[in-house]
This record gives C-alpha cells, structure tokens and sequence, in this order.
C-alpha cells in the first residue's frame, strides 16, 4: 500500500468522513424506501466498494444487482459518454424501486445513458445515489437523489476509484499526482 500511497498527491476524503457519510446514506435509504421493494443497481467495476459498504449502512430488505458498461473513445482520466453495456441485470427491474449507485459523477453522459436505458425497462421509480459529484464538469444534466460528497474538478482515485485498473483498493479517497497520468485513448470499461 506505501507504494500506492506514494502516487497520491493529497488525500480528499479520509476513510473516516467516508464512513460516517455512508452511514447517512444508509440511514435516509432506509428511510425514504421503508416498505418498498428496493433494488439497487451498483454500475461496475468502481461502485462495487462504495456499494459493499452502503449496503450494510441500509437497514432495510433490499436486493442488488451489477451492470458493467464501456465507455467508447474516452482517455483513462476522461469518459467519452459514448456508451454500451458489457453486462446487464440478471433481474426484471419492471415495477421495482431501483437506485442506481454510482461512484463518481463527472460530464454526466454515462449516467444519463443508465438512467435513460432503465427507463425503458418500468421501474416503479428510478434514482440515483453517487458517492462523488464533480459538479463544475457536468455537460448532460442529472438529477442526483443522493451524494456522497461535492469535490473539486480534480482526478481521483482509492474507494473503488482507479486510474489504469489501479488504486481501488486505497480506503481513502485521493488526487493522483499528474505525472502520474499517461492519456492513452481506447475502448475501456467505464469504472
Ligand atoms: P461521466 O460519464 O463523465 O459522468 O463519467 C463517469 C465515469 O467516469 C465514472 O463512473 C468513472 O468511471 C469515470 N471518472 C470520472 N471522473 C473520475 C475520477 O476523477 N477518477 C476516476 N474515475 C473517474
């Protein structure tokens, strides 16, 4: 982990303010969804760590599922919006109350092509839960229903975050120093 940590350029949100927001999270979920049949829907690979622990701050029956996307012509640190879906929901979602947990929100594309593609699908209600906003790069507006945190437009990684497949295993969230960034362009999965 030293390694890892010796990319970090400074550390945004602590694993404890991680922990206490979750918490929160978990506890107006739980509240806003008391009775209803709650289905989250955690887009892969970088929600899966924000999803591991918000499960366990919801206190009330719920039932999860993944979706793996690509982003097609983006860079490592930028999404292009231009979407497809590499792995669907195993489960109908029709007449479910479905929360989509995401782990960052930057433009905005990937999220609207989601939200957009569930839709199709009638759900009783769709929304959605972000851990981070980067509001200042929105360029496709969405309507978050739940946010972990508002940060800078800074690139981040730790949490579930990475940058090359890398980094998702640092319990904080962090700026990567940017000599450490490449900038190559290819197909890669939107994590
Ligand atoms: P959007 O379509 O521009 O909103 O991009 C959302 C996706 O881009 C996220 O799900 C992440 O995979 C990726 N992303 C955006 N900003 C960052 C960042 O700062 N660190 C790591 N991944 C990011």
């Amino acid at each position: 982990m030293a390694d890892l940590e010796n990319d970090i350029a400074k550390i945004l949100i602590t694993r404890e303010q991680l922990t206490t927001r979750i918490s929160e999270l978990g506890q107006m979920i739980s509240r806003d969804y008391a009775g209803k049949d709650l289905f989250l829907v955690c887009v892969l690979k970088g929600g899966v760590v924000f999803l591991s622990d918000l499960v366990r701050a919801i206190h009330i029956p719920h039932a999860f599922d993944f979706m793996a996307i690509s982003s097609y012509g983006g860079t490592h640190t930028e999404s292009s919006g231009v979407v497809r879906i590499l792995m669907d929901l195993n489960a109908s979602i029709e007449g479910r109350n479905v929360l989509i947990v995401e782990d960052i929100v930057d433009t905005g594309r990937t999220l609207a092509y989601i939200t957009e593609n569930l839709r199709t699908r009638n759900p009783a209600s769709l929304k959605i839960c972000a851990l981070l906003n980067k509001p200042s790069r929105r360029e496709v507006p969405v309507t978050l229903d739940y946010v972990g945190f508002d940060i800078p437009n800074e690139f981040v990684v730790g949490y579930g975050l990475d940058y090359n497949e890398l980094y998702r295993n640092l319990p904080f969230v962090g700026v990567l120093k940017p000599e450490m960034y490449t900038g190559a362009h290819s197909e890669t999965p939107t994590t």
